[in-house]
């Protein structure tokens, strides 16, 4: 079986949208179904394999992002669980202040937000310009004590230099925290070239898994820290000694995860990067920026006007798009038109395209073709 037999998708459907929730491959779905029909038949008799599952995603994850270990891995629901940890957890002082781009999830937006009432300043920053990456530093002041960036812009599909961000940040002494949703599974990563101290990125997208499991790191370093908010039996360093009345967090990951953990979702994306690996990370972003490329010359050849940057570097796998002489109702209408002819996208700004490593070129062509023919 070859990974192209991993992607059985409906026939006449143009999945483009991995920038939102990807498809998982079929080892993933038999995971799922595999582990269904375990608990129904024997429970959890075998939880000591669940562990073992468990510890090899946190290596797997490990490894994506060129961490030292698994215990440097702490599963989370989703990214904006992870980041709302670091946000909350971090001692902030009155007058505090934290660099985002301008334009970002809200997720990235809200949880530095939500430390108004601590006296954290927020600045967001037009990044629409030729150097985003100069447009953040130069927002930072002596009170900066964090940014937190992106790493792929969700509605344009700008992809920032993380090296040359978290290389300033370290230099200053700033926390430098990359929301890697937009990109982890499609491109590479690695926490130590760009001095990355936090990572967060749910696995319902590029990672071809399922919601509500999500990857947190947090350097060794800033670990300690970061202030616990929630409590329970599984953060703990001496997990299963119910008895014990001292207790100290972990020092791995773990320590942010206060109870059982999601292990249907571990065992499903434990498949899905089993794939991802076996593809080989480096080959899947080629081939992913390769589908991205094409997808912006055929819509561009179409009449369509790209918005996403074509720099090569400043991309990744969303192409967003738009046609021109037609208003934000039109491009509603359009995006209707094109889902319900089969081509699976989202409304960002514009019609935003994302296609993964395996997408056909029959995809991005029909998807092309559709979005500049389509009547609104
Ligand atoms: C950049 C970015 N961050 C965060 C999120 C939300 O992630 P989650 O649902 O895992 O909290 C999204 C979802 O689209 C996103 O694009």
């Amino acid at each position: 079986m070859t990974w192209r037999d991993e992607f059985p998708l409906e026939k006449g459907l143009a999945y483009l949208n991995h920038a939102a929730v990807g498809v998982w491959p079929r080892r993933a779905a038999r995971a799922a179904c595999a582990f269904a029909e375990e608990n129904m038949r024997r429970g959890a008799a075998d939880y000591p394999r669940w562990m073992e599952v468990e510890r090899g995603l946190r290596q797997r994850l490990a490894t994506m992002i060129g961490a030292t270990g698994p215990d440097d891995v702490a599963l989370a629901s989703n990214t904006s669980d992870a980041l709302s940890i670091v946000a909350q957890g971090l001692d902030w002082q009155a007058g505090d202040e934290v660099v985002i781009p301008a334009g970002e999830f809200p997720s990235n937006r809200m949880a530095w937000e939500a430390l108004a009432d601590r006296g954290v300043r927020l600045h967001e920053t037009n990044v629409a310009r030729d150097d985003p990456e100069a447009a953040l530093m130069e927002a930072v002041s002596a009170r900066t004590r964090l940014m937190s960036v992106s790493s792929v812009q969700y509605a344009t599909g700008l992809r920032l230099n993380l090296e040359r961000l978290g290389r300033f940040c370290r230099e200053r002494d700033i926390v430098f925290c990359v929301d890697a949703i937009q990109s982890l599974g499609a491109m590479r990563l690695d926490v130590d070239a760009c001095h990355a101290d936090v990572v967060a990125a749910d696995a319902h997208k590029w990672m071809l898994g399922p919601e509500g499991i999500a990857l947190l790191f947090v350097r060794e370093d800033l670990r300690p820290r970061l202030k616990l908010l929630r409590h329970g039996w599984h953060m703990v360093e001496r997990m299963g000694d119910f008895e014990a009345r001292q207790w100290r967090p972990a020092a791995s990951g773990r320590r942010f995860e206060p109870g059982s953990p999601n292990m249907l979702g571990i065992h499903v994306l434990e498949a899905s990067l089993s794939l991802l690996q076996e593809v080989g990370l480096a080959n899947v972003e080629r081939m992913v920026l390769d589908r991205a490329r094409r997808l912006m010359g055929l819509l561009e050849s179409a009449g369509l006007e790209v918005l996403t940057p074509r720099t090569e570097g400043r991309f990744a796998g969303i192409v967003t798009a738009r046609r021109p002489g037609l208003d934000a109702e039109a491009h509603a209408a359009l995006y209707r038109r094109l889902m319900a002819e089969g081509v699976i996208c989202a409304l960002r700004g514009g019609i935003r395209f994302s296609p993964h490593f395996y997408t056909p070129d029959a995809a991005l062509s029909r998807a092309a073709a559709l979005a500049a023919e389509v009547r609104p």
